[in-house]
Formats: structure tokens, C-alpha cells, sequence
């Protein structure tokens, strides 16, 4: 696993705080306003903390200890964040909703993507819904040299975050990226973290089929790619950052 979910889970912490207010907001509603809210692959819990504080009950899981610590840090006791693989887990509950943001599923290969679905299923009421965020990518219309470029600042410590594309194999599958943090400022100062991160790559028609052979349906999808309106568009859709809603069936 990364270093940035484990040793540099503190500097993601940063980087990743931005407000998530407006977006909680509309989670919230297109959820139907949830009593209970799970993520998994929570990270810091930065959403689940958001939820809490609409007085929804938080529950999530993540692989990285550092990632469950901090969650425990920032939740203290309003909800229940365990370390637990979202490709096999039970916690012998079920909740009124889940949500998987910012492209975290795509860690996952199509296999394991199988799995967790197997086992979100039995753990949403029957009326539960699951809202992911998964881009997808049309070969055609492929920008190479999108990137996400930005920065954060936490006490004294400043940071600066460059994503981009090393590669994209649509053969395979796989999208390689790679993330450079510099800390500008603060007591790490100078130092630089690169990684390269292999994630699966999704276009329209093999999510629609992994989708499909899960025990979910896709009833809506949203572009967040178009701050702050988030249309409604076709399952059909590619960008970035779609939102799907997945329902079991
Ligand atoms: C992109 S981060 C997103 C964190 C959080 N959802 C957020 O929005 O800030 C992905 C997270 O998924 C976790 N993760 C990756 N693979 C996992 C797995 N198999 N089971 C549980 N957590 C996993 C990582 O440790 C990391 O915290």
C-alpha cells in the first residue's frame, strides 16, 4: 500500500481536507437523509466526520492502521471505524446508506470490485443505497495530460500535490499514475514523496458489465465534474467524476 496511506497518512490527512460541506449536503439528500452512514476505505474520515455532524450515525473501514487511527482521532466516540479489507469483511450490521468517494474503488481490480460488492450487499438495509464515485474513460476522447495540480496548508506545514497520468493502458485495464507532494513549508520542509499508483482503469461498457454481474443496479449517475451543479447524465457517461447510484436489486 502507499506510503501516503500509511506512513504519509498525516500529509494526506492535509492534502485531502479540503471542504467537503456542499458536497456532504448533497450526499445527504440524494441518500434520503440517512440515519446511518458507511464508508468503506474511509481514510481519515474527513466525510464520515462531515455526516456525524448532520447527526448521522458513521461507520467505516480501511486497510491502513495509520488511516484508522486518524479516523478514531477525528470521529473520537460518535462512530465505529475498524481496519478491515473492503474486499472481505462482516460487520454483522447493516446501514441505511454507504458512499465511496474520490475514486477509491478504482483501487480495487475488477475481481476484487466483485467481492466488495458481494459483501456491501449484506451490509445495506434493503432500501439502502451505495453512491460511488468512479470515473470512466472513453479511449477516444482521453486527455493524456489531464493532471490535478494543488495545495494545502495545516498549521505550519504546507504542501503541494501534482496527480498525474504515467500511463494509460486501456489493453490491460489499468491506469498508472503518479503523485509527487512537496512539503513547501513546515518541519519536513524540502522533503518530496513521489509514488506511482496502479489503478483500474473503467470505461462505460465494463462498468456497466461489472455492474451488471454484481447484485446491485445503477438506478442514476451525476458528473461532478461541473462544480457545484452535478447533472444528472446517462449511465453512458465518461469523466473523471461521476457519481454512481448503485441499489441492490
Ligand atoms: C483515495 S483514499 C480515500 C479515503 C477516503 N475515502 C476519503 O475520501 O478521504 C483510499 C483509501 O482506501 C483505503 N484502501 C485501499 N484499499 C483498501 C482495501 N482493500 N480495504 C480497505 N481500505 C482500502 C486506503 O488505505 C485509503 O485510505
Amino acid at each position: 500500500m502507499t506510503r501516503l496511506y500509511t506512513d504519509d497518512a498525516e500529509l494526506y490527512d492535509i492534502l485531502f481536507d479540503w471542504d467537503v460541506e456542499e458536497e456532504v449536503d448533497w450526499l445527504f439528500e440524494r441518500l434520503g437523509q440517512p440515519a446511518s452512514v458507511f464508508e468503506p476505505g474511509c481514510g481519515s474520515g474527513r466525510m464520515l466526520e462531515s455526516f456525524a455532524r448532520r447527526g448521522v450515525e458513521p461507520a467505516g473501514i480501511d486497510l491502513s492502521p495509520q488511516m484508522v487511527e486518524l479516523a478514531h482521532r477525528r470521529l473520537g466516540d460518535r462512530g465505529h471505524v475498524t481496519l478491515d479489507d473492503m474486499t472481505d469483511f462482516d460487520l454483522g450490521r447493516t446501514f441505511e446508506a454507504a458512499i465511496s468517494p474520490i475514486n477509491t474503488l478504482l483501487h480495487l481490480t475488477p475481481e476484487q470490485l466483485a467481492r466488495h460488492l458481494d459483501c456491501m450487499v449484506h451490509h445495506l438495509e434493503p432500501r439502502g443505497c451505495y453512491l460511488v464515485q468512479v470515473g470512466l474513460i472513453d479511449p477516444a476522447s482521453h486527455d493524456p495530460f489531464a493532471g490535478s495540480h494543488w495545495e494545502e496548508s495545516r498549521g505550519d506545514t504546507k504542501l503541494r500535490a501534482d496527480w498525474t497520468d504515467e500511463e494509460v493502458d486501456f489493453a490491460r485495464g489499468v491506469s498508472r499514475q503518479r503523485s509527487r507532494i512537496e512539503v513547501l513549508e513546515g518541519p519536513r520542509a524540502g522533503e518530496v514523496i513521489e509514488e506511482i499508483h496502479d489503478m483500474t482503469l473503467w470505461m462505460p461498457e465494463t462498468w456497466a458489465a461489472a455492474i451488471a454481474a454484481s447484485p446491485f443496479e445503477e438506478t442514476e449517475t451525476y458528473d461532478a465534474g461541473k462544480k457545484g451543479s452535478r447533472p444528472r447524465v446517462d449511465a453512458s457517461a465518461t469523466g473523471g467524476l461521476l457519481w454512481h447510484l448503485l441499489v441492490p436489486r
